[in-house]
């Protein structure tokens, strides 16, 4: 069976063609399918961004086709930045942007608790749709540590995993316990019972 994943970003693309090795699915992404729409991502929530995104993309290619959305939310900043995740600083804004603002949101906050979240959604040409989450639960640290991972993950500590942030550990544990894993994980265990 075929599976379109409405990505461009190749790091997305390894982590389905990964864990659906082996499956009999076959994984293409929009750069494979040469389609080069931006699906504007205005919902209000993780889930209707990410079933917006599956919906527009299946219209195009005519095939079954999943899409995420994901992002960090703070509980003392009230669920923020949310679904503005990747652009909390601003329209074009850099991960470091994003991080320098978050730190100062936080300055003198005691309350760090947060944590990514991740929809996962998949549409099927006969109009049907299914959404898959995930979250990993942190802190927001007081300082930058770690050179791996993207976006926030300088600033996601984990109080499993000695404090150590999320950019400090091995890339391939944080493929195995991280939000779009776990949702993914879910979505996997749905198509293989269904096959
Ligand atoms: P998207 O799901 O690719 O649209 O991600 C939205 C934004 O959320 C990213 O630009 C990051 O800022 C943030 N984000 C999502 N997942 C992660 C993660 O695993 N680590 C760090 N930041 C993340």
């Amino acid at each position: 069976m075929k599976l379109v994943v409405a990505t461009k970003n190749q790091g997305k693309m390894r982590e389905f063609k990964d864990l659906f090795e082996g499956t009999g699915f076959e994984i293409f992404g929009l750069d494979d399918l040469g389609i080069s729409v931006d699906v504007e991502e205005d919902g209000k929530t993780f889930e209707e961004n990410a079933l917006k995104k599956a919906v527009e993309i299946m219209k195009i290619c005519g095939e079954v086709t999943i899409a995420d959305d994901s992002g960090i939310c703070v509980e003392a900043l009230g669920g923020a930045p949310g679904v503005y995740s990747s652009r909390y600083a601003g329209e074009r804004a850099t991960d470091m942007q994003n991080n320098l603002k978050l730190l100062k949101e936080m300055e003198g906050v005691k309350n760090r608790r947060a944590h990514f979240y991740c929809a996962m959604a998949i549409a099927y040409p006969d109009g049907r749709t299914h959404v898959f989450t995930g979250r990993l639960d942190g802190k927001i640290a007081h300082d930058m540590r770690g050179r791996g991972g993207f976006g926030y993950d300088v600033l996601f500590e984990l109080p499993e995993y000695n404090n150590m942030t999320s950019a400090q550990i091995s890339s391939c544990l944080k493929n195995k316990i991280s939000h779009r894993a776990r949702a993914l994980a879910k979505l996997k265990e749905y198509l293989t019972a269904q096959k």
